[in-house]
């Protein structure tokens, strides 16, 4: 499958084209999923999905790809003015208006994290530990720490991968458990399985993606993907 032909991954500029939602397939976005097709979001994601990208590559376009979602993730988030001293005059500025919390699931997650924080500095970082048994690909969470008051929040979930879906609809359910009421799942590569399990059960999560793969093969991989994102990431 040729990375860059324009149907496969050119998609509506922010989900500005929708469709059914049962019709979930490469480059089409349906309701509350939104493809981050900028060019060079695009062009970044190219070279992250060549095989022959060592982790000090993965790393460093991960990392670059995350910090460039952020702006239009956060596009709508709201704002509250605040007086500020220019070296001229008192004039009136625009802050964001609610705290931000990260979560990144575990492992893979990480590799997004720092990207983000570039942008967010002030964010606060939850962590949830889930892996995919990879036999039964049934997600099994094995870690969760969130900050106290993460419920008032603003939060990004981040993983690369939205695959079967179970990762990232376990990790939501558990953030809503924590009384979170904001969320936003983001990731890179997502596969239409995914985007209809994880919407299936929460479909008021916006999903964030640079891409909406074709299928997965039987093993779980998302096709054409980028492989192993936590091995690619950490060298495993
Ligand atoms: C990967 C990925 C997601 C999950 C996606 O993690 O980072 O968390 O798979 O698959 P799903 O949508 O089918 O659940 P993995 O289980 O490989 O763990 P790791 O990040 O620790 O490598
Ligand atoms: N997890 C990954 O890291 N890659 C896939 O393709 C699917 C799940």
């Amino acid at each position: 499958m040729d990375a860059r032909a324009p149907d496969e991954y050119k998609s509506p500029a922010m989900n500005s084209s929708r469709t059914q939602r049962e019709n979930v397939g490469p480059g089409v976005a349906p309701p509350n999923v939104f493809v981050i097709d900028h060019p060079v979001v695009q062009t970044k994601l190219t070279e992250l999905r060549d095989a022959s990208a060592d982790h000090r590559e993965f790393r460093a376009l991960l990392d670059e790809i995350a910090s460039l979602m952020v702006y239009e993730v956060t596009r709508d988030w709201p704002t509250k003015p605040q007086a500020v001293d220019t070296p001229l005059e008192r004039t009136t500025g625009h802050v964001l208006a609610r705290q931000v919390t990260l979560v990144p699931i575990l492992r893979a997650g990480l590799g997004m994290a720092d990207g983000v924080l570039k942008l967010l500095p002030d964010a606060r970082l939850g962590h949830l530990g889930v892996y995919r048994n990879e036999q039964t690909l049934e997600p099994v969470p094995y870690y969760q720490k969130l900050p106290p008051d993460i419920a008032q929040t603003e939060v990004l979930l981040i993983d690369p991968m939205l695959a079967t879906g179970g990762s990232g609809s376990a990790a939501v359910a558990f953030l809503k458990k924590a009384g979170v009421r904001s969320m936003k799942f983001v990731c890179l590569v997502a596969a239409p399985e995914g985007i209809r399990a994880l919407h299936k059960q929460h479909p008021e999560v916006p999903i964030y993606c640079a891409a909406i793969d074709r299928e997965l093969n039987d093993k779980g991989y998302i096709l054409p993907g980028l492989g192993d994102a936590g091995d690619r990431i950490f060298g495993t």
